[in-house]
């Protein structure tokens, strides 16, 4: 199987939304920038969302106007209402990623909305898009698909239920996000799996938390299951502010190791992703939990110690 793979790059948001400190503009705009350069298929710019939500956001107008489009490189908003949507269409971005929940709890919590009113929301919306934006790409992501923090299991009934009734709605493609990171490899398989065979119109893609250290075997077993879209994030960064327990994303760098250490092709240049990974520390102010740019690939040779040899 050497079946090439799409990374969609969430750091700018689903990192920067749970960072402790405001990252000023102009960074984000250039961490955005230096992604772009790197051979990612997607940067997730921003979210369209309320400032007090997420006011690590608030400048999404300011970042959309201020990065350099590239071309071959998508960028995505998220969005989780009316407001969000008008609000990405003028910041022109080729993608609209609409956010919503698979378990009524994170739904409430997160978006005070459930999912079927999520969905009850998303009919208009998508019918405005298409409209007002036909060559805008609707995609949508649905948190906690794989167990909620909450309400824990989350049955693969129900998820197919919502998918379902976004197919319906004839969005492009569907994201399936294990939040805080308690999906299992098999969990991950038999979904994508299950998505795969029932939806061939629908693009999916994983997004997985590292939350408990089952980021990457995720990503392979989407893979293995026939997931080509994978988002993850630079440095490992990335949670939900409105998930308990959440903490980063797959590791973007981590990820692109892995699978060209197997001679899968991402498109990305991996030195030139492991440089910008390397800016993060300074920028944020701490660690982050990526392990490639400590360890280097996995190539690194070390010098024998004197004596031996
Ligand atoms: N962009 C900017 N502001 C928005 C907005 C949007 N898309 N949607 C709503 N608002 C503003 C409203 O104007 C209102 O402002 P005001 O208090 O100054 O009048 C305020 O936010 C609340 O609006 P309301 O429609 O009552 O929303 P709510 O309180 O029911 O919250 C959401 C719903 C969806 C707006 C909010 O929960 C949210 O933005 N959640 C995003 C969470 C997120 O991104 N999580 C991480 C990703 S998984
Ligand atoms: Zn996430």
């Amino acid at each position: 199987m050497t079946s090439r793979v799409h990374l969609n790059e969430v750091a700018p948001r689903d990192g920067l939304q749970i960072e402790p400190r405001w990252l000023p503009t102009a960074d984000k705009i250039a961490l955005i920038d230096a992604l772009s350069a790197t051979g990612v298929a997607a940067v997730e710019a921003t979210s369209f969302t309320s400032p007090k939500a997420i006011p690590n956001l608030a400048d999404a107008h300011e970042v959309m106007a201020g990065i350099q489009r590239r071309a071959g490189v998508r960028y995505v908003a998220l969005v989780p209402n009316q407001r969000g949507a008008e609000g990405a269409l003028t910041g022109h971005a080729d993608e609209i990623n609409l956010v919503m929940s698979a378990s009524d709890s994170h739904g409430l919590a997160n978006l005070r909305m459930t999912p079927w009113q999520s969905l009850e929301r998303f009919t208009p919306l998508v019918a405005m898009i298409r409209e007002r934006a036909p060559a805008v790409r609707i995609n949508a992501s649905l948190s906690t698909a794989f167990g909620c923090p909450f309400d824990g299991a989350v049955p693969e009934s129900r998820v197919l239920e919502i998918i379902d009734r976004l197919a319906a709605l004839d969005v492009d493609g569907v994201t399936l996000c294990d939040t805080t990171g308690m999906a299992n490899p098999r969990q991950v398989g038999a979904l994508c799996e299950a998505v795969i065979a029932r939806y061939p119109m629908l693009t999916p893609t994983l997004h997985v938390h590292n939350t408990r250290g089952m980021g990457l075997a995720n990503v392979l077993a989407g893979w293995q299951a026939g997931i080509h879209h994978f988002d993850a994030a630079l440095g490992g960064l990335g949670g939900c502010p409105f998930a308990p327990g959440a903490s980063g994303n797959v590791c973007s760098e981590d990820l692109v190791h892995m699978f060209e250490e197997m001679g899968v092709d991402t498109g990305v240049d991996l030195d030139a992703l492991i440089r910008v990974a390397e800016t993060l520390p300074d920028l944020l102010g701490h660690d982050v939990p990526g392990q490639v740019v400590k360890a280097g690939r996995g190539g690194r040779r070390y010098p024998l110690p004197p004596g031996i040899g």
